[in-house]
């Protein structure tokens, strides 16, 4: 048990797929993995560890913002001995060269928040992708034949905020979508020396408002589901 997850020592995989919503975790577990056992439902974040054409791997939640996948993550990396955290989430696109269900391999996460220099003293606001995984799950996407592309992303404390405009930092580093986890984990995975990446679907457009309805959101999801699944283990 870690403070946060109550699974026990050897009930996580070397490997966790970390979708945001504790719904999607279990949607995820009970739908694309094998013999999935829930290991760690404290405070409503669901971990279940299962698998996935026979090799064993673990979907669990992050919660939302940097304090939270800052938490699942650190204890992941250091009470569990996971190895690898590939972050599966959405994001909201700036700009309408991207489309919704677009699916976005991220490069770099770059952020205004001071989470990676008061944690790790770690002072760049742009954090890369870790290890390897970034690049299997490219060549994985290009063997399932399904695009991705691969983007700076701004990770952001705010979701609600007065100035519509894009923020500076987004523009200073060409980061065409926003969203609020991928700069934490980067930071967690820096400073441990593990492999984090993070995938993501455009669910909506903010410049006109489209987005994907909820209903529309699980099959959405799929590909990129699926997409980290196979990457898992190459
Ligand atoms: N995740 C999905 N859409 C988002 C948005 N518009 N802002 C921040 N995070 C998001």
């Amino acid at each position: 048990m870690s403070i946060h997850i109550s699974a026990k020592k050897g009930e996580i995989a070397k490997v966790v797929l970390q979708p945001g919503d504790p719904l999607r975790a279990k949607y995820i577990a009970e739908n694309f993995l094998e013999n999935a056992k829930l290991v760690s439902q404290t405070r409503g974040i669901f971990y279940y560890t299962g698998l996935y054409k026979g090799k064993e791997i673990s979907v669990g939640a992050s919660g939302m913002g940097f304090p939270s996948i800052g938490i699942y993550s650190f204890e992941l990396y250091t009470e569990y001995e996971v190895d690898t955290i590939i972050r599966i989430g959405t994001c909201g696109a700036y700009t309408t060269d991207l489309k919704v269900f677009d699916i976005l391999n991220v490069e770099n996460a770059v952020s205004e928040s001071t989470y990676a220099k008061y944690a790790w003293e770690i002072e760049e606001e742009s954090i890369a992708h870790q290890g390897k995984i970034f690049d299997t799950i490219n060549n994985t996407a290009n063997e399932l034949s399904l695009k991705t592309k691969s983007v700076n992303i701004h990770s952001s404390d705010i979701f609600y905020r007065k100035n519509p405009e894009i923020p500076a930092i987004a523009t200073k580093y060409n980061c065409p979508a926003v969203e609020m986890e991928a700069f934490g984990l980067f930071a967690n995975a820096k400073h441990l020396g593990k492999n984090a990446a993070t995938i993501l679907t455009v669910s909506d457009i903010i410049p006109t408002h489209e987005n994907i309805s909820a209903d529309q959101r699980e099959k959405a999801l799929k590909p990129m589901i699926e997409l980290a699944l196979e990457s898992a283990f190459r």
